[in-house]
């Protein structure tokens, strides 16, 4: 295992992916986890992370100095770098100058790290400071024009730093160094793989649930279904799925998910109808927060009746991953005053956002995976590729997709105008070029003629966007001809529609969901 240290940079859990790329398995841990935790951890590298800070910030973070003295090897990354310099004696320049984008790197010493990293490979940079004096013991492996130890390294100790990004996609060869810390630095195996991972966690849900009872709240995501597959896998019919339809789904899609489940993979999913219930709690309320609160409160309280009637269950299953369970780095103290900030932006719902006071043990079998992982495992499980691919759905549905008060016949107008959507895009083929694409309603009406005749109806909005986690996004330049015929199709379609708009607006300043 290795473990990256995390000093707040937005590329942490990128070094992780990359690290587990080569089959190694990897963690993301607080910078103030000290030297006895990862002693006992037995990491066989470490690597720093990146992170907004200056190190003469005056808060700004630390690691415990002990790490020197651990025996293990390290690659700083930027400050990270910067931080393992400050620590062992040298010197890091506050530059006047940043160098921010990509930089062709000047190998001067051709071996160890930077094996198989061809000289003047584009490597992506992102810095103010530099260092300036090398502590004792390090050699200069490479340099750039604006930078001059971009790659420094004490061979005996195993200490490596380098100022570039080797993890973004932009840095040409990054994979290559990082191959070789991994594999010839800190001489790992590569044994993290999607088969041993199902074989491990199945060996561990059998140990933990014993001969006990497993419910699970199946959503229809990609993470839920992977879960169900897999406990299914490991305790058979000791597992009980239940599919709570709030009738914020989209088109045929609770349907769909029983199919696949019941009849495909013969894995039983009790469905609960609770639409009218849903809907009830909404009436009348157009404050989103209002709305997301509502959602999730009625969840819970379908989600406790139904698990009294099904019952009594010992355990049950959360699709927790990862990034849910990575430490953070605090980093929303503000470094130069210490102040805590902190903002809410949306209250999250989904099947996994249970109450912690519930008379269940957990089983979280997907906490070690990341996203991708998770489609990896699913797959090997034998989920269906529309499960496996599908586009992140929100909890609440197309509840927060219809601005203002949810009503029936608006569910019904947004689920065609999705449905176009969704066929189209998958019809010409673009599905896996959005991150998600989808329709929203608005609370408005406009003029429009059809045959001759007024239209007053109201607009839809299509919102199709890039992101790599949903934290930023962008949005699609999706074809012309794409939006053309969703929009022709929709207008001519759906009843109560009679216009469409574009979204253009990145997050940040906008969010991807509407509400
Ligand atoms: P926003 O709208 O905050 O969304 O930019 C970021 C990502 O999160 C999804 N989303 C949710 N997912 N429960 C969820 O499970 C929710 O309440 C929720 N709200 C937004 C959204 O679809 C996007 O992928």
């Amino acid at each position: 295992m290795l473990i990256i240290l995390d000093f707040g940079s937005q590329y942490s859990e990128l070094i992780a992916r990359r690290i587990r790329e080569t089959q190694v398995y990897s963690e993301v841990l607080s910078y103030r986890t000290t030297a006895d935790q990862i002693r006992q951890l037995s990491p066989k590298g470490i690597i720093l992370s990146g992170g907004p800070n200056s190190v003469y910030d005056d808060y700004a973070p630390v690691c415990d100095p002990e790490i020197w003295n651990l025996g293990i090897p390290v690659l700083g990354v930027c400050y990270g770098m910067q931080l393992m310099v400050q620590q062992l004696g040298g010197q890091v320049d506050r530059a006047e100058r940043g160098e921010y984008g990509k930089a062709a790197l000047v190998i001067d010493d051709p071996t160890d790290l930077l094996t198989n990293v061809e000289p003047g490979s584009t490597m992506w940079m992102s810095h103010g400071d530099s260092v300036k004096t090398m502590p004792e013991g390090f050699e200069l492996l490479a340099h750039t024009d604006n930078t001059p130890c971009a790659a420094i390294a004490d061979h005996q100790r195993k200490f490596y730093g380098v100022q570039f990004h080797p993890e973004v996609v932009h840095s040409v060869h990054g994979m290559a160094l990082i191959r070789n810390f991994v594999y010839h630095i800190c001489d790992c195996e590569p044994t993290w793989t999607t088969e041993t991972f199902v074989e491990e966690a199945i060996r561990e849900i059998r140990a933990r649930v014993g001969d006990k009872r497993v419910l699970l709240a199946l959503s229809g995501g990609v993470d839920s279904s992977t879960l169900a597959f897999l406990l299914h896998r490991a305790i058979g019919d000791q597992l009980t799925c239940m599919f709570i339809d709030q009738g914020f789904m989209r088109k045929g899609e609770p349907e769909r998910l029983m199919e696949v489940f019941n009849e495909k993979f013969k894995i039983h999913v009790e469905y609960i109808q609770a639409r009218d219930r849903f809907l009830q709690r909404l009436e009348g309320i157009t404050d989103p927060e209002e709305k997301r609160k509502r959602i999730g409160h009625e969840f819970i309280r379908v989600f406790e009746e139904e698990s009294r009637r099904l019952g009594p269950f010992d355990y049950l299953a959360q699709g927790t991953l990862y990034p849910d369970v990575i430490e953070s780095a605090d980093t929303n103290v503000d470094p130069k005053t210490g102040e805590r900030v902190a903002v809410k932006i949306k209250s999250h719902h989904n099947v996994g956002g249970l109450p912690k006071d519930l008379q269940f043990k957990l089983v979280e079998p997907l906490r070690r995976l990341f996203k991708d992982e998770v489609r990896q495992v699913g797959r090997s499980l034998g989920l269906p590729e529309e499960i496996v691919k599908r586009h992140p759905f929100p909890g609440p549905g197309l509840a927060i997709r219809i601005l203002g008060e949810v009503t029936a016949e608006k569910l019904n107008i947004l689920r065609d105008a999705d449905l176009i959507v969704r066929q189209e895009v998958n019809r010409q083929g673009y599905y896996d070029e959005f991150w998600q694409a989808f329709a929203v309603l608005l609370p408005v009406k406009s003029v429009g003629v059809m045959g001759d005749k007024r239209t007053y109806a109201y607009p839809v909005v299509l919102r199709f966007v890039s992101s790599e986690d949903g934290m930023t996004a962008d949005w699609s330049r999706a074809p012309y001809d794409l939006l053309e015929t969703i929009s022709n199709r929709i207008v001519n379609e759906v009843k109560g529609v009679n216009r469409v708009v574009y979204d253009i607006t990145s997050k940040p300043p906008g969010t991807i969901e509407w509400e």
